[in-house]
């Protein structure tokens, strides 16, 4: 009967994950779909723990499980309470090696589990695990190894306790580790069952040594595909958990999660223009260093509050770009507040959204939904691009790299090719950032030189205040 009703658990959990990934994809059903397949994973874990049996026997160990579970918990809730907006890719990065490392775990239990059991038959490791066994073993141990230590390597980059590091000849180095590790994976599966153990530790040795020389090169700026691209190979290390134990929940979540992760690096590769392999072997926007791109020409042009909000109050129409900063400064609410001062005054008020504006996928729909802001209001690039030409204002808080000019007209700078807003194309651009200090990608903006565009200077919480005072006097 257990197993039975063990199996209903699994199809119900494999339904609620697919049905919360489609309810992700809206941002006013995502919250539900997160509770949803959170809910199913609730139902997988527990119908596990009680249901599951071996030759009639249950798991048992309870209050070790509970333990964990308890432990687990609370931290994993005080995490993601405490948690910055701005901190969350970091989070996402490490909440992601933990998933490989258990995925890693999964299959180096059951390793050793066949371990024991055939230590004493002394002859092959093939003669005694059937290969596809043998395979999703050692593709779920190097797969979660690599996706454990390049997520925990990519959360130190994030929150600034690792550095880019690389040297000559490093991809030549990380193609010899792959090599490697595949020559030991396959020793260790023909080794006698008595030393099999020795390569199949050197194995996850190797796999976790590729992990580190993986990510290290990898500039700054491209940790978010990094960590989705791991984030993919979590899943592919959970999907063979899943074989192993014939446990569907754990095989349809892997899939989603390895597919899901796969799509998002394409689609943000895409965003900027780039490959893949451009990415993993380009280290591009590591640090602030001005790196590419020529020396910014002519002098720019400041423009004061009063000013500022009168052009905007004069406007027809009116288009916030928002980006990194707004998030630093945690100014969705008051660039709400501005929008409906506006509003009010007739200006028609939209949004321009580049894909990867901020730290993360869709950090400013999230940011923007936090106000309140209308989910019709925003703009996806190519429609913003085409509403630029009929735009009197463009009002930029806090972004840089998605709207420099340099990823269309400078061959030599690192973002060239980026698809990019379009902001010049408006009649007026107004940029609001602190200095003139450059953002992620580290290069000089050309916009801020521009005839068209003028400078407000400042915090972007402060400077929205005073402009929505000014705009109260007009
Ligand atoms: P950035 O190019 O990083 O520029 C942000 C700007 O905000 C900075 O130039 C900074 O200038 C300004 N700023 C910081 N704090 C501020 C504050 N309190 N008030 C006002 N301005 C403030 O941001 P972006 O245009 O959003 O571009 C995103 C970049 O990050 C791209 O290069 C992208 O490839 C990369 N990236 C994206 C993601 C994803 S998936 N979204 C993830 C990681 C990296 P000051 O210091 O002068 O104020």
């Amino acid at each position: 009967m257990g197993p039975s009703i063990l199996s209903v658990c699994y199809i119900v959990a494999s339904v609620t994950f697919i049905l919360g990934l489609k309810m992700l994809s809206n941002p006013s059903t995502a919250r539900r779909g997160n509770l949803i397949a959170a809910a199913g994973m609730i139902i997988a874990i527990l119908g596990t723990i009680f249901l599951y049996e071996d030759d009639g026997k249950r798991l048992g160990n309870y209050p070790w499980i509970f333990s964990a579970i308890f432990i687990g918990s609370i931290i994993g809730v005080l995490v993601a309470k405490k948690v910055k907006m701005t901190a969350m890719p970091e989070l996402v990065s490490f909440f992601n090696g933990m998933g490989g490392a258990c995925a890693a775990l999964i299959s180096i239990v059951e390793f050793d589990y066949l371990y024991r059991e055939n230590r004493a038959v002394s002859n092959s490791f093939s003669d005694v695990v059937a290969s596809g066994h043998y395979l999703a073993i050692i593709a779920g141990t190097i797969i979660g190894s690599v996706s454990f230590i390049g997520s925990m390597i990519a959360w130190g980059k994030l929150s600034g306790k690792f550095k880019d590091y690389s040297f000559k000849g490093q991809h030549l180095f990380n193609n010899l580790i792959l090599i490697l590790i595949l020559v030991s994976a396959v020793y260790a599966y023909f080794s006698n069952t008595q030393f099999v153990n020795i390569p199949f530790f050197i194995t996850v040795a190797l796999a976790l040594l590729y992990g580190v020389f993986f990510v290290l090169p990898i500039g700054g700026a491209d940790m978010p595909v990094v960590i989705s691209l791991l984030n993919s190979f979590t899943g592919v290390a959970a999907a063979c958990g899943g074989f192993l134990y014939n446990n569907k929940a754990m095989l349809t979540g892997g899939i989603l999660v390895g597919a899901a992760g796969t799509l998002l690096t394409i689609l943000m590769c895409r965003a900027m223009n780039r490959s893949l392999v451009n990415v993993l072997i380009g280290s591009f926007g590591g640090s602030n260093k001005a790196s590419g791109g020529h020396d910014t020409e002519g002098s720019i042009k400041e423009i004061s509050l009063s000013d500022a909000a009168m052009l905007m109050a004069y406007s027809k129409k009116v288009m916030i770009v928002p980006g990194y900063g707004l998030a630093v400064a945690q100014a969705q609410h008051t660039c709400h507040e501005l929008e409906k001062a506006l509003d009010e005054k007739g200006v028609e008020v939209k949004y321009a959204i580049h894909p990867v504006a901020g730290r993360m996928p869709g950090h400013m729909n999230v940011l923007l939904a936090e106000a309140d802001v209308s989910y019709e209001k925003l703009l996806e690039m190519d429609d913003a691009n085409e509403e630029f030409k009929t735009t009197d204002v463009v009002l930029i808080l806090g972004a840089n790299d998605v709207v420099n000019p340099a990823a269309k007209n400078d061959p030599s700078s690192p973002i060239y090719g980026m698809p990019i807003l379009e902001v010049e194309l408006a009649k007026n651009v107004i940029v609001n950032k602190r200095s003139m200090k450059p953002g992620y990608a580290g290069i000089e903006n050309q916009l801020f030189y521009q005839p068209k565009t003028s400078m407000l200077f400042g915090d972007a919480k402060k400077v929205l205040q005073e402009l929505l005072a000014e705009l109260k006097n007009i």
